[in-house]
């Protein structure tokens, strides 16, 4: 049967690195991998790594050298702040604090918020938003069903808050559905109710433009290995005041201004904000590749969107004539960037994710995504008892060909069933006498 399906059409996009990756089958073939799992971790852009090969003979210790490659990567270092802050149309007063990641970055926050901030968040969150709030001030309101009734659920959420500081956390773009929120409107909200806002940028910088002044949003924390660039390093970005009156994340050198020697005890001068939260050596490699991929995603963003919506469109469409398919959603009236989680009725999430990758070479994610709440709701909402899903995620490494080879493949599965033979093992499936070998670099 063929699929009514558009037309693959292409749009020149930034290259990625390992868009020729072979991959070994159980069968003994091999085949250019199809990555279907951007959200998880993107690939790196082609010139992101070259960015960081120019930076690497320059690399040398930051903010403690007077060698000269130590200034040129002091300088790299600090250079990226403005490079970031122009990515996320940040206010010239906020800081730009550099983390290792999103997790991070709200860590930090949540560390850096007075004692007695009410905490607003919907229960849809990633965990990395979800959990790093503690104290009785947290409200986790259920996520609203549709994007025009979030804002009045936020609302009564904040009527209801206590008198004091007030934060709002709120993901751009969902991680479980890739749908996008009304950061806008719920900035507006939070704004009446005398709230600040942090947006967790994640999933939404690496397919959207972000503007922080035009949202009206405090913060803005996304991680570089989700926008292609994967050297270990975050950051978040916003007002400095409750950054600067806190302790530092992390203590040790880098984050003092003077430590004296009192006998009993030593007196530290902490420094100001970013340094303050930066402790340890500074990952210049990391910040370089992040400050590159903001500015090459920032020059891309009308082919980025261009390609990743044909492509998801492709997807939605070739999924929806798989028998017992069926899509998670949160919000039912919103956009999407390139995610797509479902279900297929009879077959575990896992077992599909084993066998897709070893019979069709495809990658993508299956589980809960570090959001149990909101896919065992989800999933149990389409009438499933696995709190799991599978999830396809798209962005600049995906061609139609990916996509209709994970359509072809699950339809397969599901009518004709695998061609090799599942076991489970430590609650994972895996192919049984898994034939693959290893690249060299690890044999
Ligand atoms: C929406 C969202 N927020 C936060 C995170 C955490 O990001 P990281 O693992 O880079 O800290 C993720 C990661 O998947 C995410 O999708």
């Amino acid at each position: 049967m063929t699929l009514a399906i558009t037309p693959a059409t292409t749009t020149a996009v930034p290259a990625v690195v390992g868009a020729e990756l072979r991959v070994p089958l159980v069968t003994g073939e091999r085949v250019t991998y199809a990555n279907l799992d951007h959200a998880a971790s993107a690939p790196c852009l082609q010139e992101v790594r070259d960015a960081v090969d120019e930076l690497l003979p320059w690399y040398a210790s930051v903010h403690r050298g007077a060698g000269f490659a130590s200034q040129v990567s002091t300088r790299v270092y600090e250079q990226a702040r403005d490079r970031v802050r122009r990515f996320v149309g940040a206010r010239a007063s906020d800081a730009v604090v550099f983390t290792r990641n999103t997790t991070d970055s709200l860590n930090l926050l949540a560390r850096s918020v007075p004692r007695n901030t009410a905490v607003v968040l919907f229960d849809s969150e990633h965990h990395a938003a979800l959990l790093p709030w503690r104290g009785s001030n947290v409200q986790r309101v259920p996520a609203p069903s549709s994007s025009g009734a979030a804002a009045a659920v936020l609302d009564r959420a904040l009527a209801a808050a206590p008198v004091g500081p007030r934060l709002v956390i709120v993901t751009g773009a969902s991680n479980v559905t890739g749908e996008l929120w009304p950061v806008a409107e719920l900035a507006k909200v939070a704004r009446r109710h005398g709230a600040r806002i942090a947006l967790d940028a994640a999933q939404l910088a690496p397919h959207r433009p972000v503007d922080a002044r035009e949202l009206d949003v405090d913060y803005v924390a996304f991680s570089g290995h989700k926008i292609y660039a994967p050297f270990g390093a975050g950051v978040l970005v916003g007002r400095a005041d409750w950054l600067q009156q806190a302790q530092p994340y992390l203590v040790g050198g880098g984050a003092t201004a003077k430590v004296t020697d009192h006998g009993d005890r030593l007196g530290v001068a902490w420094s100001a904000v970013p340094e303050r939260h930066e402790a340890g050596s500074p990952n210049v490699v990391g910040v370089h590749a992040l400050a590159s991929a903001c500015e090459i995603l920032s020059r891309h963003w009308e082919q980025t969107v261009a390609h990743e919506q044909q492509l998801l469109t492709r997807l939605r469409e070739g999924l929806r004539t798989v028998p017992g398919f069926r899509e998670l959603s949160i919000l039912n009236d919103a956009d999407k960037v390139g995610v797509v989680s479902f279900t297929i009725s009879g077959f575990d999430a896992g077992f599909l994710a084993a066998a897709l990758s070893a019979e069709y070479g495809v990658g993508v994610r299956d589980g809960a995504f570090c959001a149990h709440v909101i896919v065992g709701r989800l999933v149990k909402k389409l009438g499933s008892h696995e709190e799991r899903a599978v999830r396809a995620s798209i962005g600049l490494g995906t061609t139609a060909e990916h996509v209709d080879r994970l359509v072809a493949a699950l339809r397969t599965l599901v009518t004709e069933g695998p061609k090799w033979s599942y076991t489970q093992q430590d609650g994972r499936w895996v192919p049984e006498n898994d034939t693959r070998t290893l690249p060299p670099f690890l044999a």
